[in-house]
């Protein structure tokens, strides 16, 4: 049940209220050279974990939660071990952070770490806030984001902007307010190990392989929905991009597609990208064993590293409770294709098939 009380209260964060100005424009973030910050990090994490008082594991595969850490309080050393951390875990989660009340230039100024920020072309910022920040809002005074869902799952893995020509890297996520009660957690979802566990002689036919990105149906979808209020801030963004990308850092390789943005198999019949594509979204759906689940409270910060994961939300909560977030994507590097190569020990290391002795 919808709390009345919580509701009646106004929001806790109303400079963060988004604002839809279906006349805005705004200009893509242009060619950069991306310097990883995990490149340069102490693998051993003294700057990271000088205060924390807990490292959780939330899955094998995906999720570490560092307890005692702030964020803000953390060094340039400590940002840079952070993205190292993050590529390797795929998500991190910090809570009751002080992140959530700095202000919009300090909040930028930390997420600037990672990378120039992305503009996007028709989700919300604030009205008096930077274009860099994407507003998620759902309450029982705005419904878009229950509207751009009606009629279809809300549980959609995808890669933020995937179609971008360099998609993002450590994006941070902060919740502002979230329903009482429980509910509107994110599942992320390790790509890492979802390349992994297919068979060796799949992932090799995947390797060298191109798909098609892009933005056009969650456009039509804000155009449908709303109509003249529709924000279109960018044309269509488009990019092919590797099957299987290799991050910078870690050098592992990670599956690259997704059901949101990706739509086609670069040089493939329909029939057969569809299959394809069909079966990688599902493989990557029932993939419960290398995700993880994060419940928010205000103040959690979930950073995920979308070279090596995907993310859906789950808007299970009762409509019209108020769910306040607010989101910053760094840009990252052009994505790294994973080349076929005739042996490169990926088939020996395929750990389970060697002890049981399958081919
Ligand atoms: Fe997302």
């Amino acid at each position: 049940m919808v709390s009345e009380t919580i509701e009646e209260k106004g929001p806790l964060y109303p400079d963060y209220l988004p604002f839809y100005d279906p006349l805005e424009k705004v200009e893509p973030v242009g060619p950069f050279e991306h310097d990883d910050p995990g490149h340069r990090a102490d693998p051993s994490f003294p700057n990271l974990l000088k205060n924390a008082s807990k490292v959780v594991e939330l899955s094998p595969h995906c999720g570490t939660e560092l307890q005692g850490v702030q964020l803000s309080d953390l060094s340039k050393e400590g940002l840079d071990e952070l993205a190292l951390m993050c590529a390797e875990r795929g998500c991190l989660v910090f809570r009751d952070q002080k992140f959530t009340d700095l202000g919009f230039e300090a909040q930028k100024g930390i997420a600037s770490h990672f990378g120039p920020l992305h503009k996007h072309g028709w989700m919300p910022h604030p009205q008096n806030g930077p274009v860099e920040f994407v507003i998620v809002y759902d309450s029982k005074n705005d419904l878009r984001i229950r509207k751009s869902w009606a009629r279809k799952s809300p549980v959609q893995f995808h890669v933020d902007q995937s179609p971008e020509t360099q998609p993002p890297g450590a994006t941070f996520f902060c919740m502002l307010e979230s329903p009482p009660g429980a509910g509107g957690d994110t599942i992320i979802s390790s790509m890492t190990r979802a390349y992994e566990r297919l068979s060796p002689s799949f992932r090799k036919r995947l390797e060298g392989l191109k798909a098609i990105h892009t933005t056009a149906n969650p456009v039509m979808r804000e155009i449908r929905d709303n109509g003249d209020s529709a924000v279109l801030r960018r044309g269509i963004t488009r990019s092919i991009h590797p099957v299987v990308v290799i991050h910078p850092v870690t050098k592992k390789k990670a599956l690259f597609v997704n059901s949101s943005y990706t739509q086609s198999i670069v040089g493939w019949d329909e029939e057969e990208s569809d299959y394809l594509l069909k079966f990688l979204f599902d493989h990557i759906n029932r993939g419960h064993d290398f995700c993880c689940r994060v419940r928010y409270e205000p103040g959690t910060v979930v950073i995920w590293d979308q070279r090596v994961t995907q993310h859906s939300q789950t808007l299970d909560y009762a409509a019209g409770s108020r769910r306040h977030a607010f989101r910053l994507t760094p840009l990252a590097n052009v994505p790294i294709p994973s080349l076929v190569e005739e042996d490169d020990g990926e088939c020996a290391k395929d750990e389970g098939r060697m002890m049981l002795n399958l081919c």
